[in-house]
């Protein structure tokens, strides 16, 4: 659980010295961020009237928004990214700036808004604020105005009892799903347009871009969800361009498979065999999601650690090597380890499985 007051703490307290610039170095900047990833998802609502930048921290939005808006209002829990923004954006006429206690939205009038945008901010909180917000938001939206949110989906990864069961090192709020985002826009008199589940710095969709709107406006339509596997493999596209044309420094890590060579791969050896998944940690447990992301429901896991053969994950038995590779016919492998990869495509060669067609690795493994 990430609180209110966990958020704060963290933001008051964070290095800042690179104003955030340093969450873009996937893109291969933030110029190109806003540009190839943001940009075209708002382009529909552009220009922006009067827009709401909820958590802009330092900036890193603000300084794109306050030209594309005609007054721009900025709302951030901590202080010191709001004193940070009034000294950055000390020229510019159109903004207006507020800290807030993380809920209230008091200092914005009703039927005022044209456009709400928020970006790498509220993935860090739970479902309560989100529906704070929302219920706001729905008065403070103009009849046609719309939101533009990224948030959490890591409840999708959750048990019932809301434990989460793959890594989250992006701290990502677990009691937030797409789902519920959408039900809360619908309780309070607004409707989600379009959804789009996105894959932020891993394999699973442990994001999402929620855009809505007041029910009743003229861009109310029924939701439609995009499950976007890709995104993963855009940023990295991104980053290439940035690398060739701008020269950033090149640090592009070369991969065994990106997202999309890696789904091609799987879906076509995977097809018609049982397919295991060698190993039971939160890699493993990620492998299963991924692979019930594209519909393939794994047969069970495998360890090297023999003791916990006879075990269950997901409800599904975990077995000892030799026992499964040796007694499963027509087996398909997918190694759901990161730190033992090799070790395991060793060990499945010695067995007499042959790497890509009898067995791989998850995507955006590091080529040696
Ligand atoms: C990771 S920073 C991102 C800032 C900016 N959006 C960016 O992408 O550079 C998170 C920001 O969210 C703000 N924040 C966190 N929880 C909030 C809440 N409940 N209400 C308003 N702002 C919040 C923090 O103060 C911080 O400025």
């Amino acid at each position: 659980m990430a609180t209110i007051n966990d958020n704060l703490q963290t933001w008051s307290n964070y290095d800042w010295s690179q104003s955030g610039d340093e969450w873009s170095a996937g893109w291969g900047g933030t110029e190109y961020l806003w540009t190839c990833t943001i940009l075209p998802r708002i382009l529909p609502y552009l220009p922006l009237g009067r827009t709401l930048e909820l958590a802009p921290g330092f900036g890193r939005w603000t300084q794109f928004l306050k030209d594309v808006s005609q007054e721009l209002i900025l709302v951030d829990l901590t202080e010191r990214c709001i004193d940070a923004c009034k000294a950055r954006f000390a020229g510019a006429k159109n903004l207006r700036y507020f800290t807030n206690d993380g809920k209230s939205l008091d200092m914005i009038e009703d039927n005022s808004l044209d456009f709400v945008f928020s970006w790498d901010s509220l993935v860090h909180v739970e479902i309560d604020v989100l529906e704070a917000y929302l219920k706001q938001l729905a008065k403070k939206l103009k009849p046609d105005g719309v939101g533009f949110i990224h948030h959490s989906n890591l409840g999708r990864y959750c048990d019932q009892n809301g434990e989460v069961l793959v890594e989250n090192a992006a701290w990502r709020a677990g009691t937030v799903t797409a789902e519920g985002f959408e039900a809360i826009c619908a309780s309070v008199g607004l409707c989600c347009i379009r959804q789009e589940l996105i894959n932020w710095n891993g394999l699973l969709l442990n994001d999402c871009i929620s855009v809505f709107t007041p029910q009743g406006s003229k861009f109310d339509q029924p939701n439609q969800r995009w499950k976007n596997l890709f995104f993963g493999d855009e940023s990295r596209r991104v980053r290439k361009i940035a690398e060739h044309y701008k020269g950033v420094e090149n640090k592009q890590v070369v991969h065994q498979a990106g997202m999309g060579e890696w789904i091609g791969r799987i879906t076509i050896a995977a097809q018609g065999r049982p397919v295991y998944i060698w190993g039971t940690g939160k890699v493993g447990s990620a492998v299963y999601y991924l692979l019930q992301e594209l519909g393939i429901q794994a047969a069970g896991f495998i360890d090297s650690d023999v003791r916990k053969a006879g075990q269950k994950l997901m409800d599904l038995n975990i077995a000892a090597p030799d026992e499964a590779i040796g007694l499963v016919e027509d087996i398909f492998v997918v190694i759901g380890s990161i730190a033992y990869h090799q070790e395991i495509g060793n060990r499945l060669i010695e067995m007499g499985l042959k790497s890509i067609i009898d067995f791989d690795t998850i995507p955006y493994i590091t080529k040696p």
